[in-house]
């Protein structure tokens, strides 16, 4: 695929996001265009570092850069604080200066733990994002947001901390299992719901193709994704807290994640899920027509709904629920479709029609 540029204001710069196949080849090339090249710290986990480490680093030491590399266990748990350590002892080791790069290659556990780092190192050194996961592509890698977990949540400790330059090799998709590509298309599909009606139709003509993985058809829905999240996040500074429509399908998703501790669903899963939900609320509500929710139902079921595991029940979903963050009162908050490509946020205060839709999906 000829490559492809995304730029995404915020309120310090604005970045380049490139979709290029082939691309992490030329990352030295792409990183000499921003600074001089000097000495940089890549980090990665064992599995994505030994498919695309040396690839990468190759590319940046022909360009003359130096690369220190520090390599994480793959998986949630390394987010941590004492991973976040980790990482400035090996920055020290490596001198890097308040110039020198932080590259994160990975998916959205590398990149959101070495976002964190470069974000307080030498209170804040260049991040370079190389993001190798479809949901990393879609999302985690674009819109700023670092931060690491707590014992107590997730992502409790973090900030806002854009990159300097996303660069996004679709090849990279090849190698991720089917089960990673289908909780990254639940973000995809997310953003047709949210913002763009031309979007879902196009993923409802293609789904099936995206399911198999075909990676023309999975860049092109990468960038279609970029465009409609660069345009939230750049319209969020004008309107705050445009971002939230982001959290579309997120209310009831982080219950279920919660309620199972983070073990049973991928976040996509609990997303696909949780956009189910939201769509059946809003259905209820008379604020979604039959035929809307239909589609939105039927297109999510291709992807494919994770059964409840044995156990879980409405009671704890709801619990989870009431515990949200952006509650108010007695009200829950939920991101609720009107149409396909359009959502508001409205606040639910009958629980019970929330109760129902989700003891839908529990077959209760
Ligand atoms: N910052 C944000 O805005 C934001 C948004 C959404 C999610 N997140 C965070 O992202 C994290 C989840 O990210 P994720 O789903 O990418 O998970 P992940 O980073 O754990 O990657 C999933 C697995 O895929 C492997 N992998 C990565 N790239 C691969 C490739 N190309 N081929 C084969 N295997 C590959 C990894 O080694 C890992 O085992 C969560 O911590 C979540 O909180 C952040
Ligand atoms: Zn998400």
């Amino acid at each position: 695929m000829k490559g492809r540029e995304i730029k995404v204001k915020t309120a310090g710069f604005t970045y380049p996001v490139l979709i290029e196949t082939g691309s992490l080849n030329d990352t030295g090339k792409k990183l000499n265009m921003l600074f001089p090249s000097s000495r940089a710290l890549l980090v990665s986990d064992t599995k994505v570092y030994s498919l695309f480490g040396e690839k990468v680093i190759k590319a940046l030491n022909s360009e003359n850069w130096q690369v220190s590399t520090i390599i994480i266990r793959p998986g949630e748990r390394s987010k941590t604080l004492a991973g976040a350590s980790r990482i400035y002892d090996a920055a020290l080791a490596a001198e890097l200066d308040r110039n020198s790069p932080v590259i994160a290659l990975g998916g959205g556990v590398v990149g959101d733990l070495a976002g964190f780092a470069a974000s307080t190192f030498l209170r804040g050194v260049p991040l370079i994002m190389l993001p190798t996961t479809l949901l990393a592509q879609v999302d985690s890698s674009v819109g700023g947001k670092v931060a690491v977990n707590h014992p107590s949540g997730k992502n409790i400790i973090g900030s806002i901390y854009p990159p300097r330059i996303v660069i996004i090799d679709p090849d990279t998709l090849e190698t991720l299992d089917v089960r990673q590509r289908k909780a990254g298309l639940a973000e995809i599909i997310k953003y047709g719901i949210i913002v763009n009606d031309d979007f879902f139709k196009w993923l409802e003509s293609r789904i099936s193709d995206l399911l198999l993985g075909k990676s023309n058809l999975l860049a092109e829905a990468v960038y279609l994704s970029l465009k409609a999240k660069a345009m939230v996040v750049e319209k969020d500074e004008h309107e705050t807290d445009y971002r939230r429509i982001l959290n579309f399908g997120h209310t009831v998703g982080h219950a279920l994640e919660a309620a199972t501790s983070y073990r049973y669903y991928l976040h996509g899963e609990a997303v696909l899920i949780g956009m189910i939900v939201a769509s059946q609320i809003a259905n209820e509500l008379n604020l979604l027509g039959d035929d809307e929710t239909a589609r939105i139902r039927h297109l999510i079921e291709k992807v494919g709904m994770k059964k409840p595991p044995a156990g879980l029940t409405a009671a704890a979903v709801i619990d989870k629920l009431r515990q949200d963050k952006k509650r108010r009162g007695n009200d829950l908050i939920f991101v609720l479709p009107t149409q396909i490509g359009r959502v508001e946020i409205i606040p639910v205060n009958d629980h019970k029609l929330i109760e129902r839709a989700v003891r839908r999906y529990l077959g209760q």
